[in-house]
């Protein structure tokens, strides 16, 4: 499977890189930084040297044709200032998926966030204007008609991954690791039959593959018993 990645220098985006070279598929992205390139490269992962924001949707689609599937997990960071949010979690994601569109790639996993994290504390105006802009994000990708998954996980942690999550359409917002969300997309990916489907994902005591069968189950037209 031959994966395009934008946020692949990141957090999430590095780990489903990784995990997706060691099972032999092609992962590839959009990075930044010349360091980047060359560290990607040197665990056989090539990459494509641009920017979200700067480039067009004809660049974009341009550079993951052949791509089987496309997965954003870009994020500004809070580090550009409340435009960098906008442009990158708001603007990002929709602009992606035109591109899908137009490079014929229908497979397109959004790394989102919880729509009620951290409610229950007083958080700034930036904080605030993150979540209004990835809720918008989200709506722009469920508007398309690709097979999109949006992927919402809770607060992310550096922790090892433990292999298991608790995954489903309504999740108490708690603690991730960054490994177990990057095994828990690319097992998305992998099962073609979940699609068009909003998830919450957080630490939890269910292997990911059971998690997904279960998920695949309850989607199935003849229901969770098979009947
Ligand atoms: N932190 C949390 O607890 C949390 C919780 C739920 C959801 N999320 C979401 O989960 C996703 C992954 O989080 P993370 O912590 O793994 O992210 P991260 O480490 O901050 O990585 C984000 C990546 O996006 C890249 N990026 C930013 N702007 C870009 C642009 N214009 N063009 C190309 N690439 C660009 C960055 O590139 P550079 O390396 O060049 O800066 C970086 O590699 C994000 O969407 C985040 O909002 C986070």
């Amino acid at each position: 499977m031959k994966v395009f990645i934008v946020g692949i220098a990141g957090g999430v985006g590095s780990r489903v890189a990784a995990q997706l070279a060691e099972a032999g598929d092609e992962p590839t992205g959009l990075v930044r930084k010349s360091e980047q390139v060359a560290a990607l490269a040197a665990r056989s992962i090539q990459t494509v040297h641009g920017d979200l924001v700067a480039m067009s949707v004809g660049d974009l689609a341009a550079a993951m044709r052949g791509s089987d599937a496309v997965v954003f997990t870009a994020g500004a960071g809070g580090k550009d200032s409340d435009a960098g949010t906008t442009s990158i979690d708001g603007d990002g994601p929709g602009k992606l998926a035109a591109a899908a569109k137009l490079a014929g790639i229908r497979r397109f996993l959004l790394v989102s966030v919880f729509p009620e994290a951290w409610r229950e504390r007083r958080m700034d105006a930036s904080f605030e204007h993150y979540m209004v802009e990835k809720k918008r994000a989200e709506t722009q990708l469920v508007l398309t008609d690709l097979d999109w998954i949006i992927l919402r996980p809770s607060a992310l942690t550096e922790d090892p991954g433990t292999g298991r999550v608790d995954l489903g359409l309504a999740k108490v917002h708690v603690e991730i690791t960054r490994d177990d969300v990057a095994a828990t997309a690319i097992a998305l990916l992998r099962t073609p039959e979940l699609k068009r489907l909003i998830l919450e994902a957080t630490g939890g005591g269910v292997e990911i593959g059971d998690a997904i069968s279960a998920l695949k189950a309850a989607v199935s037209p003849a229901g969770p018993s098979g009947q």
